[in-house]
């Protein structure tokens, strides 16, 4: 970047920022004012590289112009349709290009604005399918200790990442949960661990407790994002579906982190041979640029809320504003051009192993704890502090002055740098962690 952009910094009491200690914030601000690439810069000029593509959104790296383009020639050419009952030529055309991605038999499209959204859609339409086939009774849900599946009053029932649940309590529906499938002997495993097969038979166990026909659908993120990357045991996935088979369980996938090449195969579900009934994406859905979400489920799904449906009436009585918005979907076609024109999954899958040998280089520094990794993904988790979580936001801060961008949840660290990251920032990137995470003080 030639100069500064802006050397001052703006008010900053008026805009209540999510998920932030927002008193900390203002006497140390973290502010971004441009991005290009793998690279943000500081409001003053900072070069800051990008360790978590933005939040797991930009797989294409920063400031596109052919989504730029494609997001200016939709604006002067249709700008907004509602999409009750009116419709866009781009959202039936987006949703085709998806379906050419998505595992086999996911083909049916429902667009979000988030995915939060996603998943709130997803447990509707999950309960809708088992109404229209005579099954009413399925209510339960089940999800997983740690999980993290957005912040809607759905998916903060299904969250097992206790901080964002414990002040919403009296809101949430039925929702059992499984145990995470971390454990002690997994600590440094890489890939798939070993062990932790057994986990899944908890889902059986829920079964045997409520009833498996009072359960309408499991949750689960392939692997775990939000908690620091936490990927499932060899053979897990499949007995879940397996369980799920027996008994008339929907099995959602949400991928709202894993999707689109983050793993390796454009989705979780082909990565590890599991297709789900019902899958939920966002963030990379359209490179991070405009918001927006999808939900895919198998056509046999739609069918049967559709057949249902009496006389004219919407056979699903859901739906948003910006559902399908026409300028989000110009940004995705764009996006998904990318990926395909670029080989941007495969080349995420040439970059794994030299990521991750990177990633499992940093063992023996001061503050590591554990390293998990997948793909493009990895979890560092640190030493914790005398507070939990303390250590986590104290990194974070150290490795953003050192000049690295990474997202912290608790005390784990989320690497997961651009799908288009040249070699030599990714090694940039591991040098600011040996750096900071090797000092004993931090
Ligand atoms: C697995 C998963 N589901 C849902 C969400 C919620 O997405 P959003 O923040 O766009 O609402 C996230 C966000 O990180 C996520 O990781």
């Amino acid at each position: 970047m030639d100069q500064p952009l802006q050397s001052t910094l703006p008010v900053m009491d008026h805009h209540w920022l999510p998920f932030t200690n927002n008193r900390l914030f203002r006497q140390e601000p973290q502010v971004f004012a441009k991005a290009e690439g793998v690279r943000y810069w500081t409001h003053d000029g900072r070069e800051v590289l990008d360790g978590s593509s933005g939040l797991f959104c930009c797989a294409a790296g920063h400031g596109r112009p052919e989504i730029a383009d494609a997001v200016h020639r939709q604006l002067m050419t249709l700008d907004y349709t509602p999409h009750f009952q009116r419709a866009a030529p781009i959202s039936f055309e987006f949703a085709t290009a998806l379906a050419g991605l998505l595992p086999a038999g996911l083909d049916r499209v429902f667009f979000g604005g988030s995915g939060s959204e996603a998943v709130d859609t997803a447990l509707k339409l999950c309960l809708a399918y088992h109404r229209s086939r005579g099954e009413g009774q399925r209510s339960r849900f089940v999800s997983r200790q740690w999980a993290y599946h957005g912040v809607n009053l759905g998916g903060t029932s299904l969250a097992g990442m206790v901080a964002n649940r414990r002040d919403f309590s009296g809101v949430t529906c039925a929702v059992s949960h499984m145990r995470h499938t971390w454990s002690e002997e997994q600590r440094y495993s890489r890939g798939q661990p070993e062990t932790g097969l057994d986990k899944a038979e908890d889902l059986e166990e829920i079964c045997r407790t409520y009833g498996g026909d009072t359960i309408a659908a499991v949750f689960v993120e392939p692997v775990a994002g939000s908690i620091g990357t936490i990927v499932p045991p060899k053979g897990y996935l499949e007995r879940l579906r397996a369980i799920c088979d027996a008994h008339g369980i929907l099995l959602v996938f949400d991928e709202v982190i894993t999707g689109f090449g983050r793993l390796g195969a454009p989705f979780a579900g082909q990565e590890f041979g599991v297709t789900p009934d019902v899958m939920t994406m966002a963030k990379a859905l359209t490179n991070g640029t405009i918001p927006m979400s999808a939900v895919a489920c198998k056509t046999g799904i739609q069918q049967t809320i559709i057949e249902a449906a009496r006389g004219d009436r919407p056979e699903f009585f859901h739906g948003y504003t910006y559902s399908a918005h026409p300028v989000a979907c110009a940004a995705g076609l764009a996006a998904l051009s990318i990926y395909r024109d670029e080989g941007l999954f495969e080349r995420g899958q040439a970059m794994s192993d030299r990521f991750l040998d990177g990633v499992f280089g940093l063992r023996n520094l001061a503050q590591v704890a554990d390293l998990r990794g997948y793909g493009m993904m990895a979890g560092i988790q640190l030493r914790p502090g005398a507070v939990p979580g303390e250590k986590g936001s104290r990194a974070q801060r150290a490795l953003f002055d050192a000049g690295l961008h990474v997202k912290a949840t608790g005390d784990a660290l989320i690497f997961a740098p651009a799908l288009v990251v040249e070699e030599a920032d990714l090694d940039r990137m591991l040098e600011v962690l040996q750096k900071v995470l090797g000092r004993a003080d931090l």
